[in-house]
């Protein structure tokens, strides 16, 4: 018989989740640091931006548009994508969030790089899911790595392209392979955080295959670029 419980409980994996430890703002002795590893603008924000912003406060008292329609409209034609493909998130961790909820059940597992972003593994233990973390030999994320990991209860594999902060990623024809290798319901998520700094000929941000596929997942941010 289980004791009874004396306070309430989060279910099995949250308390396993380590915290997102942010990087250094504050630094002894020295009075305005500038912090790297958060990757913010220091040179401050365009001014469009604050004059949309400052428009904005006028309409705080009705509900945003839920499907965003303006901006997905404007990012379709950006990316060349149907608009109803397109899903929109608070940062990239709420759709990271989606996914896991969406595709995992307890005991289903996620794959990503050894130094693949945090957000991944958190989302997927806060569904009871397990890591799996493919090895990155010389901080490289490969097809043969990823798929030594991958199983019957693999739901997801997640690729940081480029990679932050290792800066590597694979090709256009390593992301093909991967994804011709996997079975076709495991979604492959390749977030591009950092794809817009990115400009080896060789780089591919995957929307391309993206756009032929339906297990496909391109991640793009507006706080990077
Ligand atoms: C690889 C990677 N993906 C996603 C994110 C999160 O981006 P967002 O600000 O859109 O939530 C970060 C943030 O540092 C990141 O490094």
């Amino acid at each position: 018989v289980s004791q009874a419980r004396t306070r309430p409980e989060p279910k099995p994996g949250i308390l396993g989740i380590t915290p997102y430890k942010p990087g250094k703002s504050q630094v002894e002795g020295v009075p305005h640091p500038v912090k790297l590893s958060s990757n913010e603008n220091i040179l401050g924000f365009s001014e469009h931006a604050r004059a949309a912003y400052a428009a904005a406060v006028d309409r705080m008292n009705l509900y945003p548009d839920g499907r965003a329609d303006a901006l997905r409209h404007a990012v379709a034609d950006y990316f060349r994508i149907e608009p109803e493909r397109l899903v929109f998130g608070d940062g990239t961790d709420e759709v990271l969030h989606l996914l896991n909820q969406v595709f995992l059940e307890p005991g289903d597992n996620i794959v990503m790089g050894q130094y693949g972003f945090g957000a991944y593994s958190i989302g997927a233990r806060a569904c009871q899911g397990e890591v799996r973390m493919a090895a990155e030999p010389d901080y490289r994320l490969t097809p043969a790595e990823i798929l030594k990991q991958v199983d019957e209860r693999t739901r997801l594999v997640f690729i940081t392209q480029p990679g932050n902060p290792t800066g590597t990623f694979m090709t256009g024809e390593e992301l093909r392979d991967l994804h011709a290798a996997l079975p076709p319901d495991v979604v492959l998520c390749i977030d591009g955080a950092y794809a817009e700094f990115a400009d080896d000929p060789r780089f591919d941000d995957g929307l391309d295959l993206a756009r032929g596929a339906q297990n496909v997942v391109v991640t793009h941010t507006f706080s990077k670029i």
